[in-house]
Formats: structure tokens, C-alpha cells, sequence
């Protein structure tokens, strides 16, 4: 339930004389699970005491904050619910929790009733790609903790730089963690600390302790990820000799030699000894089991274990893995992949790969963390991606963020342990801009996760997430600006009528788009629905070849324009094509070149760019056919189309 009486507030704020400006926790984020609001307001002093009272009929977590004429009163069960009710009363009041008791604030008469959504509210830091300090993680942590996120995953290790301080490996603190140029994209070698030009850099023990401390004092629980066996290119530059022998440079550790589990289990250990947190994350993805085939340990591994493949060795060693952080009282955690890896129940899965994967643990059985890309991850443009800086991904907007529901499709949502944003960071140099992509996307990802979906309503959302975002940013936060926000392109946001639409397509022979972008297949290039900004959302079709099809409109009709957008995204092989031409017929044997259009294209951009191939003008003519011929560049790639609008 959720009662505003917004009229009352305003009355209240006329009887209230000092100069400290009103709040309301009906400008809370996340939005509580009930709100009664009354007529009044109570003024704190510093020398006034809140008072706490224990209700163990309250669940973890959740809390009850009554303001009213006698002040303020706190019931919990647990000191997470206290934490929250003061967070709550913080933001209402607008000040920081630890200054709560210390300042002058107002805030309105108020009864708020309050649990969580998901257990698991979770971010995920990219510590590798590049390496983020302590006193950023801090800030960081204070950010998340005033919106009631309460896990943060920690990347530690990944390709571009092994950043958890390990004393029984220690070159991977040197040449594991240091390499000779900073951009990630670039041809970068490991190299020592100390080499001229070199980036990098990792924790120290005492960093780890401070920073699992100053989460803790937040009810954050800090989650490591030791990343293996793919995405280790760092361990094998540091110790080579854990290359498989057929060595291809793919970053895999070699599962088959027993060196590289005397590894894993000792920097496990040192793990586990600075994280006191129930989930250790072994990551898992990606691995590209490239140099496993011809590898003579790995031959041997898969005779003695009797597996069928070379890639069944990443089931071994993650199942191997899994039993060494059972064997010592934790679980694990990996990404989705570890689905087939035949690990026991208490594994959890983390789903990256769309919630697909998260679904089908849930149908087995299995506890899952939803962390989609579709919805959550954030090293992606969160306005139009010509606007932005390049990302790895390219357009998630908040409001696509705030729409996702993780227990969504689940046979069980008591599975669903809730949901993380992810910030990978690989074009992610400076502290200000990941919280620049992190904000306010993340009060999107907070309310998904603490608030049900009955008091979620994105107009109201909206409002509090501007207010927020402007206080933050006072408090010295990057922070994305809402308010200049130009959103999807419109044409995507609802099926375009036109002349073409419905019209047969013909590809020449050997045109075909590729599964990954198919987007509807035979006819999605006449089907009225427009690509958005992302690559992705399913709309864009993508080919890896010249494109050449023609378009039967089945009659002759008055055509005075004729366009086709096409995006550009470097990081992902999308190039523009290099010319396109197009051509008109009445008749079907008689065909007129009207235009062959080039873009001014800058190959090497890195981030995404969008053509409108358009040709428009004089007397409507009347035309049958239209036939599209559109080449790619020296660089080849993908060429990507949405739609061809005929007007
Ligand atoms: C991932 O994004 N590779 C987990
Ligand atoms: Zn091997």
C-alpha cells in the first residue's frame, strides 16, 4: 500500500517557520513498500535523539520509520533495517546518513513500512580493464549504501591486470598487474612496474581490509572474482609456465597441468582470508578453449578423467574449484556459463548472456543473480550514442533499466536472489566518468531491486531521480544529466507506416544476414519497425558481406523519398558501408541509378555513428522496384540496416 497526500504536504510546509527547507520520504529512492504521509513536520536538532526499537516481527532488512510531533522512532529487526530506515530519513531530510544526528533538517509527518525486493542487490566494478583505487571504492560504496544496494562485486582480476594482492603468487602483483600502454585497445604488453609508460597498479592487503571494513559498516558485502579459467592473460605473462604447451595466446589457463590448481587454491585462500563474504565468484565466461585440443597436458587430463572434449576440461576445473571453496565453508558464484559445468546446488549463477540462462538455472533448480545486458550493463551510453563518449556497449537508458523485473518468467522467484548492474571498464578511465555511466542509471537498478513492483511508477521515479541526481552530483559525484536527456530515436519507439512496409525483399544470391542480428529475418527490412540507438535490440540486421536486395512494392507507386539508416560500431565490427547505391524501376527490366551516397565515415571512430542513406525530392515518380546495393569498406565487417522507408 502507498498513500501520498501530496496537499498535506504543502500545508505542512506553511506551518514550518525555520530557515531548513522541508523533505519528504515521498522523494525517496527506492521508493518504500508504504507511505503515509500527515499533516506536519518535525524539526531535528542535533541535540535530539532518534529512538530505535527491536520488532523481531520485522524480516532481515526491513524496517518501520514513524516522524512525527515526538520525533522520530525506528523499529528493526536486524541492524541492516535500522541502517535503512536512517537511510531512508536521510534522504528525506536531505543530508548524508553519517551526518543524520549532527544537523539541522525538517522532514514531514510520515509512517513508512519497509522490506526488500531481492536479497541480492548487487554492482559489479571492473577493477582490471582499469584500476580503480581504494578511495574511489569508498565513495563508491557511500553512493551505493544511501540507495540500499548492498553487494558489490569486485573484478579483480581479468586479461588487462591482476589488481588482489596475493603474497604466494607475487609476480602477479608485478608483471601480472602492470601493462606498457594504458588503452586497453592498443596492442598492450604485460610488463614490470616501473617500465617507462607503464599503467596498472593493485591493491594491498591493507586496502582490502579497509575497504571490506568501511563496506561492512554499510551492510555491503564485498564479492571478489578471481576470473579463471579464460580472461588470464595477466596470470600467464606472470607465471608463462601455465600455459598449455601448444600455447596459442588465448589467455586460458591450462586446466590439464596441476601447477595451475596449486595456483588457483593458494590465491583462493589468500581470497577467502581478506573476503569474509558467503560467495566467492570464479568467474568462468568466455573461455575460448583454443589451446586445449593440442595441448599434451590437457591430452592427458581428458584420458585420465575420461572426459568426451577439450572443452569438458572447463567443467572439470570449475567443478574442482567449487568443491576446494565448498571444502573451506563458502560457495561459489560464476557467470552463466558454468551452467553445463555440473556443479553442486549451492553454486550460484550469475545470468549476463540475457536472462535466458538465469531462467534455465531457476528451472534446475539453482539460485540465480539476474545481471542481463539488455537491462544491466552500464559501459553503455545511457543518452544517443553520438552524443556520448564511445562505449564497449551502446545505448541502455535508464528507463529501460527501471522497466526490468528479474523474477520475471521464473518458475521459482524465491530463486531469483535479485539483480547487478555491471560496469566493465574497458573505456572507462577515470573515476568520474564510471560514475558518470553508474548514475543515475543505478537509482534505476535500486528501485528494480529493493521495490516492489506495485509502488513503481517511472513518471514519479523520474522526478525523485532528477532531484537525486542533482544532490549527488553537489556531493561531487559524475553524474549523467537527466534533465538534457534526448532518449531513443523516435522512429524506433513505434512501427513506422510507409509505402514499402509489408513489401517483399529479394536478396541477391548469397546475401544473407547473420543469425546473431537477424531481427526477424525475411522481411524485417520492410516490416515497419525501426533500429533503435542499440545494436542490439533485436530491430538491426546485420551482414557480413555486400548487401544487395530488391524491394517489390507489387504496383507502381508515387515515390518522393526513399531512406535507410545504417550504424557504424567499431568495437564491435560494424562498419557503414563504404557506397550505396540506389536504384528504381517501373517496370522490372528497365532499372534507373537515382544515387550512389558515400558517408563521411571515420573508420577508426570507436564509438557509434549512425548514416542516414536518403534520397528525396522533386515529383513524386512512380515506381515498382527499388533495388539497394550497398558495399563495405577495406575493413569488411558487419554492415547493419533497420529499414528502408519509402515515402
Ligand atoms: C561478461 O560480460 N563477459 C561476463
Ligand atoms: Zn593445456
Amino acid at each position: 500500500m502507498r498513500i501520498r497526500t501530496y496537499s498535506l504536504i504543502v500545508a505542512a510546509a506553511a506551518l514550518c517557520s525555520c530557515s531548513v527547507e522541508e523533505g519528504t520520504v515521498a522523494d525517496v529512492i527506492p521508493a518504500p513498500a508504504s507511505v503515509e504521509l500527515s499533516e506536519g513536520c518535525y524539526s531535528h536538532k542535533p541535540w535530539s535523539d532518534i529512538v530505535y526499537r527491536e520488532d523481531s516481527s520485522l524480516g532481515p532488512e526491513a524496517y518501520r520509520l514513524e516522524v512525527g510531533q515526538e520525533g522520530v522512532v525506528i523499529a528493526s529487526s536486524d541492524a541492516a533495517g535500522r541502517f535503512y530506515a536512517r537511510q531512508t530519513l536521510a534522504m528525506a531530510a536531505g543530508v548524508s546518513e553519517q551526518k543524520l544526528d549532527r544537523r539541522f533538517w525538517k522532514v514531514g509527518f510520515c509512517k513508512v513500512e519497509d522490506s526488500p525486493r531481492f536479497p541480492y542487490r548487487g554492482m559489479m566494478l571492473d577493477v582490471s580493464r582499469h584500476f580503480f583505487g581504494k578511495d574511489f571504492i569508498f565513495k563508491h560504496l557511500d553512493a551505493m549504501a544511501a540507495v540500499k544496494l548492498n553487494r558489490l562485486h569486485l573484478h579483480l582480476t581479468d586479461s588487462e591486470g591482476w589488481r588482489f594482492p596475493s603474497e604466494s603468487y607475487p609476480e602477479l602483483n608485478r608483471t601480472g598487474a602492470y601493462r606498457d600502454k594504458e588503452p586497453v585497445f592498443g596492442g598492450w604488453t604485460h610488463c614490470e612496474p616501473g617500465t617507462e609508460g607503464a599503467y596498472g597498479g593493485s591493491f594491498t592487503r591493507k586496502d582490502i581490509k579497509e575497504i571490506v571494513e568501511y563496506a561492512d559498516a554499510r551492510h555491503i558485502t564485498v564479492i571478489p572474482e578471481i576470473e579463471m579459467p579464460g580472461h588470464s592473460a595477466e596470470v600467464l605473462a606472470a607465471y608463462p609456465d601455465l600455459r598449455c604447451d601448444s600455447e596459442t595466446r588465448s589467455g586460458d589457463l591450462c586446466p590439464g597441468k596441476e601447477e595451475t590448481f596449486s595456483l588457483i587454491f593458494s590465491v583462493l585462500d589468500e581470497v577467502m582470508e581478506l573476503f569474509p563474504s558467503e560467495y566467492i565468484h570464479i568467474g568462468g565466461d568466455e573461455v575460448t578453449h583454443k589451446s586445449w585440443a593440442t595441448c599434451s597436458d590437457c591430452a592427458r587430463r581428458i584420458a585420465e578423467e575420461g572426459l568426451e572434449s577439450p572443452k569438458d576440461l572447463q567443467g572439470y576445473l570449475v567443478r574442482r574449484v567449487e568443491e576446494y571453496v565448498r571444502s573451506k565453508g563458502r560457495k561459489v558464484i560464476g557467470w552463466d556459463e558454468i551452467l553445463g559445468d555440473g556443479l553442486s546446488s549451492d553454486a550460484a549463477v550469475m545470468s549476463w548472456r540475457g536472462v535466458d540462462p538465469g531462467l534455465e538455472a531457476v528451472a534446475q533448480g539453482r539460485r540465480v543473480i539476474m545481471a542481463p545486458g539488455t537491462f544491466c550493463y552500464f559501459d553503455t551510453a545511457q543518452d544517443f550514442p553520438e552524443k556520448e563518449r564511445p562505449t564497449f556497449g551502446n545505448y541502455l537508458p535508464i528507463n529501460q533499466v527501471y522497466s526490468f523485473d528479474p523474477a520475471a518468467g521464473a518458475s521459482d522467484p524465491s530463486l531469483v536472489m535479485g539483480v547487478q548492474a555491471n560496469l566493465w571498464t574497458e573505456l572507462v578511465d577515470s573515476g568520474d566518468y564510471a560514475e558518470y555511466l553508474l548514475w543515475p542509471r543505478g537509482f534505476a537498478l535500486a528501485e528494480v531491486a529493493w521495490s516492489q513492483p506495485s509502488v513503481k511508477d517511472r513518471d514519479d521515479f523520474r522526478r525523485r531521480a532528477t532531484a537525486l541526481a542533482r544532490e549527488m552530483k553537489d556531493r561531487g559525484y559524475g553524474m549523467f544529466d537527466l534533465e538534457s536527456e534526448l532518449g531513443e530515436r523516435l522512429e524506433a519507439t513505434e512501427p513506422q507506416d510507409h509505402l514499402a512496409k509489408g513489401a517483399k525483399v529479394y536478396f541477391a544470391e548469397g546475401v544473407k544476414w547473420t543469425d546473431s542480428y537477424a531481427a526477424g529475418g525475411e522481411g524485417a527490412l520492410t516490416d515497419g519497425l525501426c533500429g533503435g540507438w542499440a545494436y542490439k535490440d533485436g530491430k538491426w540486421q546485420g551482414f557480413l558481406c555486400d548487401v544487395c536486395f530488391m524491394i517489390d512494392l507489387e504496383e507502381p507507386k508515387p515515390v518522393s523519398s526513399i531512406s535507410l539508416l545504417s550504424m557504424q560500431n567499431r568495437v564491435h565490427g560494424i562498419y557503414l558501408p563504404e557506397s550505396l547505391k540506389i536504384s528504381l524501376s517501373y517496370d522490372g527490366t528497365s532499372f534507373e541509378p537515382v544515387g550512389v551516397l558515400r558517408p563521411q565515415a571515420d573508420t577508426e571512430a570507436l564509438g557509434a555513428k549512425f548514416f542516414d542513406f536518403s534520397i528525396s525530392g522533386g515529383e513524386p515518380t512512380p515506381v515498382r522496384y527499388i533495388v539497394i546495393d550497398a558495399r563495405r569498406g577495406p575493413k569488411g565487417g558487419f554492415l547493419f540496416f533497420d529499414e528502408v522507408i519509402v515515402r
